[in-house]
Formats: C-alpha cells, structure tokens, sequence
C-alpha cells in the first residue's frame, strides 16, 4: 500500500509542485501526496493544495486560539485523521512540536538551502543562507534533505546534491540554483525514504511470519 504524505508548507510551494509533479508522472512510486498544510492561510502552497483536490488544511497555534498544547493536538489528530505516514516539510517556516517529531520518529523530513552542517541552525533560512554562503567565499553550495530531529537542521541526513559559486553570484542567483537541486532532490529523497520504510515493513511481516 502506497505511503500517506502530508507536505507541510509556509508559501510559495515550488518543491510541494516538484514533488506533485514526481508523483503524478509516476517518477516517484508507494507515494500518494494526501495532505498540505500551512501555518499561512495565504501561503500559494494551500492555494495550489485546493484547486487540485488535495486536502488543503491550514493550522497553527494562532488559528487554534493561541495555546501550545492545543496547537499539538490539533496537529496530531490532523495527522491521524488523514492516516499520514510521512512528513515533508517544504519550505515550513515554523518549527515541529516535540510531540509530533517523537510520534513520527524517521518519517519527517526537512529540505535546508546548504550542504548542512554547513551553513544551518536557528536563523538560517532563505536568501539569510545564501548570503552567508558567498560571504564565506565558498567555491560551492547545494542542499540537504534530512530527518527532522528537536534541533534546528540537525538529523541523519538522506540526501545532498552540489551546485558551484560563482564569484558575480548574488544571494538571489544562487538561491535559484540551489532551488533546481531542490526540486530534483525532494522527489529522489523521498524515494529513497520510501524504500527503506517498505524495506523494513516486508522484514517485520517475514520475521513475524517465521
Ligand atoms: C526553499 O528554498 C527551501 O530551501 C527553503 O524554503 C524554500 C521553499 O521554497 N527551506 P518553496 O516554498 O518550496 O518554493
């Protein structure tokens, strides 16, 4: 049975459309893309998430009246209402609550503009990165795909393709090379995230058939 994804994403939803695309064209297989949420009501993420028939849910601890341990219940029975089993945090601005990590240990993963450790923790997103990238003077950049521990950017990491520096890059001109890696890695990320849960899925049910 293919497994359930919940995207959770802040604005504009490119990789959430990369992604959309890799599943429909089949690229991506044992994936269904059932669920998109967003802190932002606004967000072109949950716009997109509605006009083609995903279910489009927005939630944060503002929109559920302000008290944290409401915001994670509400998240939770979100995830299981939708029988989610994997998380892909695409450009989500707001951090995990502990609870939701702990009840989906190694099947939430979080996309970061950089070739992690490099270049991540608290303060680190958006053109922030990359323009920390190029005041460094490195000669190359990219993005990491990783599973989403309580620490900011910290988590084994699955996947990271590299893209170079050039010396009249701009935060902006980078940031749109390391966005193509993006839209490439997430898809491949989560294949390979995929397999590794199917993998074990068959082991316990052969283990438990012995
Ligand atoms: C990406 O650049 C990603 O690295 C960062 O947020 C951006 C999300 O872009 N974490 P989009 O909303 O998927 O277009």
């Amino acid at each position: 049975m293919a497994l359930r994804l919940a995207i959770f994403a802040s604005g504009r939803g490119s990789n959430l459309l990369a992604i959309y695309n890799a599943v429909r064209r089949h690229e991506l297989s044992g994936i269904e893309l059932v669920l998109v949420l967003s802190n932002n009501s606004k967000s072109e993420a949950l716009a997109f998430a509605f006009e083609n028939n995903i279910s489009a849910v927005h939630c944060s601890q503002i929109s559920v009246g302000g008290d944290a341990l409401q915001y994670e219940q509400t998240l939770l029975t979100i995830l299981s209402e939708h029988r989610i089993d994997l998380i892909a945090l695409a450009g989500y601005m707001k951090k995990i609550p502990k609870v939701v990590i702990t009840a989906y240990e190694g099947k939430v993963l979080n996309l970061h503009p950089s070739l992690l450790p490099e270049f991540g923790g608290e303060g680190m997103f958006g053109l922030n990165v990359h323009r920390a990238v190029l005041h460094s003077g490195q000669s190359v950049s990219g993005m990491t795909i990783h599973f989403v521990e309580n620490d900011y950017d910290a988590g084994k990491i699955i996947l990271q393709e590299r893209c170079p520096v050039f010396p009249e890059d701009t935060p902006e001109t980078l940031s749109k090379r390391v966005l193509a890696l993006e839209h490439h890695g997430y898809p491949k990320a989560l294949q390979i995230v995929a397999n590794q849960i199917e993998q074990s899925h068959s082991q316990e049910s052969n283990g438990a058939s012995r």
